[in-house]
C-alpha cells in the first residue's frame, strides 16, 4: 500500500436544497500507488462550479453523476509532486477533472499541463471553465455578430462576467441582470456594460423593456424561471436563445413549469439551444488562444472569490446558490 495520504470530500448523501456537511463528509484516505500513465498532484485551487449541485442530484444529466461514496468530482489546478508519464514530470503544474481533494491521481486522460505563472488562481478561473464556456457559448452556439444587443442573466458570476466582456469587446450593448445593487454597480462602473438589471429589486420584464427598446438579439442564459421569461418577451424576430444554465432550478425538489413566453419561439422566430462544454474540447486551442490574447490585452479579466481551506468547500460552493459570491470562486489551498 502506498504511504500517501489524501484529504478529500466524499459524497455522502443526496441534498434537498444546497449542500450539507450531511452531503459531503470530510475525511483522509489512503492513496493507491501509482500506475505506469499516472501522477500525484498537490492541489494548490479547486473550481467550484454551479454545475455541482446538478452532479449530485437525480437528475438525467449530461455525463455519469457523483455515485453517493464517490470524492465529490471537481476542477483542480496543482503541481505534480510524483510521476510515472513522462509527460508529467514532478515540478510541472497540472490542471483536469479530479475531486476536491488537497492530492489527486491523474493520468493523461483527464489533465493536461498548465502553465507555471505567478497568478495561478487568476489564470485557472479564466481559462479552465468560466472562459471557455462563455467563449463557446456566445460565438459558436450563440454566433454573436458585432453591435449586438446582448441580455446576460447571472451577470456578476464567473461565466456571466466572462460574457458581458466578451461581447461588449464585438462592439455590443450589453445588458447584465444580477442579484444585487453592488453587483449591478460593479458591471456598470467596473465593467463598463451599457444596463444592470437588480432582479431582486425591479420588475426585469418592464426593465428589459426599457432597457432594449428595440429588442434583444441574444440572450446568454444562466439562470432560468421568470428572468428567462423577461428576455423572451423582449426578443427580436430571429433572435438566438443560449441556454448555458438554470441555476434557479438547481435546488428544486419538484419540476419547474416551463418559460411562459415560449411562444415567442414561434412569434419572433427564435432559436434557441443548449450546450455542455465538456463536448467542445476540438475548439479549446483557439478558445485558449483567444482567452490569452484578450488578458493580455486587458480586454478580459475575472474577479476571485478566494475561500481559503478545502475544509471550507461546502459554504463556498453554497455561495453560487445564494448569490454570496462576486466572479469566481475558488478553494484555495496552498
Ligand atoms: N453549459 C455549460 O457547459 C456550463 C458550464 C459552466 C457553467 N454553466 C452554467 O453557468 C451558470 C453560471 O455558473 P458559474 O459556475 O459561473 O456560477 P456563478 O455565476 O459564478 O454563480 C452563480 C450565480 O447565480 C446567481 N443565482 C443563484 N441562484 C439564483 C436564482 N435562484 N435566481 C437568479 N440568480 C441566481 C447568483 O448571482 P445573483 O447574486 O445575481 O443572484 C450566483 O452568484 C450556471 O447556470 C451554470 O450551470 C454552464
Amino acid at each position: 500500500m502506498s504511504k500517501h495520504t489524501a484529504i478529500s470530500w466524499f459524497f455522502n448523501e443526496r441534498p434537498n436544497d444546497v449542500f450539507t456537511t450531511e452531503t459531503l463528509t470530510l475525511r483522509e484516505h489512503t492513496l493507491t500507488d501509482l500506475l505506469e500513465g499516472q501522477f500525484r498532484v498537490k492541489t494548490h485551487y479547486l473550481s467550484l462550479d454551479a454545475t455541482n449541485r446538478v452532479w449530485v442530484s437525480d437528475w438525467d444529466i449530461y455525463m455519469d453523476p457523483v455515485r453517493i461514496g464517490d470524492p465529490m468530482r471537481g476542477f483542480v489546478v496543482g503541481k505534480v509532486i510524483e510521476s510515472r508519464n513522462a509527460k508529467f514530470p514532478v515540478g510541472i503544474f497540472a490542471s483536469g477533472m479530479a475531486s476536491w481533494s488537497n492530492q489527486v491521481i491523474g493520468d493523461e486522460t483527464s489533465f493536461t499541463p498548465f502553465p507555471a505563472q505567478e497568478n495561478l488562481g487568476q489564470a485557472f478561473a479564466v481559462t479552465s471553465i468560466a472562459g471557455p464556456t462563455a467563449h463557446v457559448g456566445l460565438h459558436h452556439i450563440g454566433e454573436l455578430q458585432d453591435n449586438e444587443t446582448v441580455v446576460v442573466s447571472g451577470a456578476a458570476g464567473a461565466v456571466g462576467l466572462m460574457v458581458c466582456q466578451m461581447a461588449k469587446r464585438k462592439g455590443c450593448r450589453v445588458i447584465g441582470i444580477a442579484g444585487s445593487d453592488d453587483k449591478c454597480r460593479m458591471l456598470t462602473e467596473d465593467f463598463g456594460i451599457d444596463a444592470a438589471i437588480n432582479y431582486k429589486t425591479q420588475d426585469v420584464t418592464e426593465a428589459l423593456g426599457e432597457a432594449c427598446s428595440d429588442g434583444i438579439d441574444l440572450c446568454f442564459e444562466n439562470v432560468g424561471g421568470d428572468i428567462l421569461d423577461a428576455s423572451l418577451t423582449h426578443m427580436r424576430d430571429f433572435g438566438r436563445v443560449v441556454i448555458c444554465g438554470l441555476i434557479s432550478s438547481y435546488t428544486e425538489k419538484d419540476p419547474v413549469p416551463g418559460p411562459y413566453m415560449f411562444r415567442n419561439i414561434i412569434m419572433r422566430l427564435l432559436s434557441m439551444r443548449g450546450f455542455v462544454i465538456l463536448d467542445y474540447m476540438d475548439l479549446m486551442p483557439k478558445v485558449q488562444a483567444d482567452l490569452g490574447a484578450w488578458v493580455k490585452a486587458g480586454e478580459l479579466r475575472l474577479p476571485l472569490h478566494v475561500v481559503d481551506g478545502l475544509e471550507n468547500a461546502v459554504d463556498a460552493v453554497n455561495l453560487l446558490y445564494t448569490g454570496g459570491n462576486t466572479g469566481k470562486v475558488l478553494v484555495r489551498m496552498v
